[in-house]
């Protein structure tokens, strides 16, 4: 299986924000032709002929990008501020995986703190944003659930994408600041945007 020239190739996040992006490609030329539930298949064939879907874990997307292994990629701004680079550009904010990277801890975290433990798959960000606030930082890395490592006396505190608030709130834990609004966004590979223009242009216009 190799990709010709005039492909495109769309990286798309495996998960939650994959099934809020298909009732958007369902009906357009774009819309994935191999079902993504009956198959194993990584590179998985669109409609049309010029445009190919890699479904791949949304931290691999901007190495695909970068690299323009694909041209395209759909991934989250928590993501893309952890892995900034050069080589790709943000064309389209999709409006959908809205959430926020906040800090959390116990309700009077920040009280007298000059040194904290935190939490995080985020080291990028939370170094930045505790430098920004006068705290320093030890960076626990983690892969997920963050929520319990508090409790466990793992950290003193998490910085991780809150929606609902209900897992803080069902492990003791308080949104103590938002650090930023985090949404899903369409990147596309530099050189990409030069030799693919028009189709990237397409695929943006659907994704609008
Ligand atoms: C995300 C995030 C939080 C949770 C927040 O985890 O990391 O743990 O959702 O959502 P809430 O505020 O609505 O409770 P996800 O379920 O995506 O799994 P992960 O731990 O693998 O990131």
């Amino acid at each position: 299986m190799s990709i010709n020239k005039q492909e495109l190739v769309l990286a798309l996040p495996k998960g939650r924000v994959f099934d809020d992006l298909l009732p958007l490609l369902e009906g357009t030329e774009f819309a994935i032709k191999d079902n993504p539930k009956n198959t194993r298949k990584l590179l998985l064939n669109t409609k049309s002929k010029y445009v190919r879907v890699l479904l791949i874990r949304g931290w691999d997307v901007p190495t695909y990008v970068t690299s323009g292994a694909a041209n395209l990629g759909i991934v989250g701004k928590d993501i893309l501020l952890e892995k900034e680079s050069e080589e790709y550009i943000e064309l389209l904010d999709l409006g959908i995986g809205q959430c926020r990277l906040s800090l959390a801890g116990k309700k009077n975290l920040l009280e007298g703190s000059t040194r904290m433990k935190i939490a995080t798959k985020y080291p990028k960000s939370s170094i930045r944003f505790m430098e920004s606030i006068g705290i320093q930082s030890e960076i626990i890395y983690l892969h997920g659930s963050q929520e319990i490592a508090p409790a466990l006396n793992l950290s003193d505190a998490i910085i991780d994408l809150v929606d609902s608030g209900n897992t803080l709130k069902e492990n003791g834990l308080y949104e103590i600041q938002v650090i930023r609004e985090i949404s899903t966004r369409l990147i596309a590979n530099k050189a990409a945007l030069k030799t693919k223009s028009s189709i990237v242009q397409e695929i943006k216009e659907v994704l609008s």
